[in-house]
């Protein structure tokens, strides 16, 4: 949009260019700065307007946006024009996506590039790489605690040994996704050090305070993340005899995003890893990015307002690549990372899919579809122009964060309920043979999360361990059933590494003094290639379950109803065990796929004519497009077999 205001400043900031930045052939930038200029604009001045060196700043900003176009490599400036042209691409079904551990997949990068053949079995094409940078000895947070925003840990290789895999996905088509951490640094950072020893500058980069007045002002609203290994919100420290805001742990120190140096260094670090080949950038705790005194810190309107900045910015700079926002807060407030008020969406195209996830979970517990339904009835529609990404494991707990209302309007007390959920799934609750673990109680709330990996959850490590064929087969049935879902409901799904191959708990984080009190390191495993190796094997448990999440993923890859483009319409079909919805091409609505999940351990059945005027699938002709066959009926009724999962057509 033309304003000028924002206008004139553009032109005086290119006057002001440096000379080395006008040197430059600049088209592309100079072209999407001006369409972006006025929301960069607005957006800076509500941030940042009120201090002396605004304009400074701004064209600080602009020069840091040049400076890493013109570093921008000639192919990934292709593939950003070929992307604008192409703007829906990652809303198509063909991304089916993996995170992984770099160091748990493979020993390092160079050996997880002899990798890549098992993604292309598999048919995964989008792969997340958990952080790899240089984190302090043992205190990482699993990666999450960077001390240097640009160095790769040489556990892991080189940032020669990430172009060449970077290189090698792009000459597959798979899609490279990195991470950036946004919300902290680690105090081992060199701006830490640097506020440790004295600097105002740098301990004007994070919230730092005298004495425990301010730091009180906040405790009195903000909930703690990690409360059994780091409570409360502050950490004194002993260099500077300060107290300094920790939310995550007490070595991760929150960055002051109100302070635009901090904005414009963080953005300089999201272009780099641009430029660096990630097609994708997880933008990791973004709900905590505004603080203020009085809220909870969470899902602030800043907060968006940043990522917006983020988006405008990057757009400018590296158009081709995508981000995602890792906020897995509330289900109403996960929606408002696609930005509000939009049309198509405008901070961050990805968003974790945290709701379905856990309700997923829930569906599993109760062996019933209400709350999942109920929880899925109540999220609004997403933008245009922006998808989800569904998950059913990743490397962080699961939090039971349904919507109250959502649970009482199922008829469950929502207390009693997520006691119940914790109890199912550490084994406590019944013939539960769940082998999760606790993770992050809150004595003050009560709160417990759980941890473990997706097979020892669904009772397949008990069901090994005592031999019991038939409830392995139905643990293996719940996975397929759990990758049924997440691979049609809309959105690229998220496999997680290890799960393919029904990968257990790994107790061995025990005996790591550093690891030992954080359960997530239960489900960070190190894949056993000798165990992967059935997968080739009929008859394994490896065998089952990859063969058939690999002629899922094909199969999904052909169905185009099951792109994603608000294509979905869940059906109430008055069976509790049953979840349905239908999926239907964009383009042509009548060309439709009937998703039926049942998750009760015995069959139930669906009569297809008493689910609603608008489908009207034949009888005759219904087949299920995963498997091939046709659904056994009784009388008119289809019978959908325990843990089972049908994408039905009928054409
Ligand atoms: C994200 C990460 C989690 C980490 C936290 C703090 O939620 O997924 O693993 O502990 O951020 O960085």
């Amino acid at each position: 949009m033309y304003e000028q205001v924002s206008h004139s400043l553009l032109n005086e900031i290119l006057t002001d260019l440096k000379p080395e930045i006008l040197e430059e052939d600049l088209r592309h930038f100079y072209t999407r700065l001006g369409a972006n200029f006025y929301s960069i604009h607005s957006l800076f001045v509500i941030l940042y307007g009120k201090r002396d060196d605004f304009k400074v700043q701004m064209q600080k900003l602009v020069e840091t946006m040049a400076g890493q176009y013109i570093q921008r490599p000639a192919n990934l400036k292709q593939i950003d024009l070929a992307r604008e042209n192409d703007h829906n691409w990652f809303l198509s079904q063909e991304w089916v996506g993996m995170a992984q551990y770099a160091d748990g997949y493979a020993k390092n990068l160079s050996e997880l590039q002899q990798h890549v053949q098992y993604f292309l079995e598999l048919g995964v094409n989008m792969i997340h790489l958990m952080p790899m940078l240089v984190c302090p000895q043992g205190a990482s947070d699993g990666g999450y605690a960077v001390s240097d925003f640009r160095q790769i840990d040489q556990r892991f290789g080189s940032l020669e040994d990430l172009h060449n895999l970077a290189e090698e996905f792009h000459k597959y088509g798979i899609l490279l996704t990195l991470d950036v951490v946004l919300n902290h640094t680690s105090n081992e950072h060199e701006w830490a050090q640097k506020a440790k020893a004295g600097y105002s500058k740098y301990q004007d980069y994070y919230y730092i305070f005298d004495n425990r007045e301010v730091p009180d002002m906040f405790e009195m609203t903000m909930p703690e993340v990690f409360p059994e290994t780091a409570s409360g919100n502050f950490t004194w420290d002993e260099a500077m005899e300060k107290w300094v805001m920790t939310v995550f742990n007490n070595y991760q120190w929150d960055l002051n995003f109100s302070n635009p140096e901090v904005f414009i260094e963080m953005l300089d670090i999201i272009l780099y890893w641009a430029n660096q080949g990630a097609d994708i950038l997880r933008l990791d705790a973004v709900a905590f990015l505004w603080k203020k005194i009085g809220s909870i810190c969470q899902n602030e309107r800043e907060a968006h307002l940043l990522l917006q900045l983020m988006k405008d910015c990057c757009q400018v700079t590296a158009p081709g690549v995508l981000f995602i926002a890792e906020a897995i807060v509330a289900p109403v407030e996960i929606i408002k990372y696609f930005g509000e008020d939009a049309i198509n969406a405008k901070e961050c195209e990805i968003a974790y899919n945290a709701s379905l996830m856990a309700l997923l979970w829930d569906a599993v517990a109760t062996k019933s579809a209400r709350l999942l339904m109920q929880g899925i009835k109540s999220l609004p529609d997403k933008l245009e122009r922006a998808t989800w990404l569904n998950y059913v494991r990743c490397h962080d707990d699961i939090g039971l964060g349904y919507d109250n209302n959502d649970i009482r309007a199922v008829d469950y007390e929502p207390h009693a309920h997520r006691q119940f959920l914790i109890d199912y799934y550490t084994g406590k609750y019944g013939e539960s043979s769940s082998r999760g673990l606790p993770f992050g109680h809150n004595d003050k709330t009560g709160d417990t999360r759980i941890s473990g990996s997706l097979a020892s959850l669904v009772g397949l490590e008990a069901a090994l361990d005592s031999g019991d064929q038939s409830e392995i087969d139905n643990a293996i049935k719940i996975i397929l059933l759990l990758h049924g879902l997440i691979l049609s409901f809309g959105g690229i799904p998220l496999l997680y590494y290890g799960d393919e191959i029904g990968t257990l708990n790994d107790n061995s984080y025990l005996e790591d003094p550093a690891k030992a009190n954080d359960s997530r390191w239960a489900h960070r495993p190190h894949i056993n290639w000798e165990k992967a190796e059935l997968r080739n094997t009929p008859g394994t448990v490896e065998y089952k379950l990859f063969s058939a999440l690999k002629k899922m993923i094909a199969v999904r890859k052909e169905i185009s109803a099951f792109a994603d483009f608000n294509n979905r319409e869940l059906l109430d079909v008055g069976n509790p065990h049953l979840f349905v919805f239908e999926r239907f091409e964009y383009v042509q609505p009548a060309n439709r796929v009937l998703v039926v999940t049942n998750f009760d351990d015995v069959p139930q059945h669906l009569n297809l004519a008493d689910i609603g005027r608008k489908v009207h699938f034949r009888n005759d002709t219904i087949r299920d497009l995963y498997s091939g066959e046709k659904p056994a009926m009784f009388k008119e009724d289809l019978v959908i077999p325990p843990y089972r999962f049908y994408w039905l057509t009928d054409q």
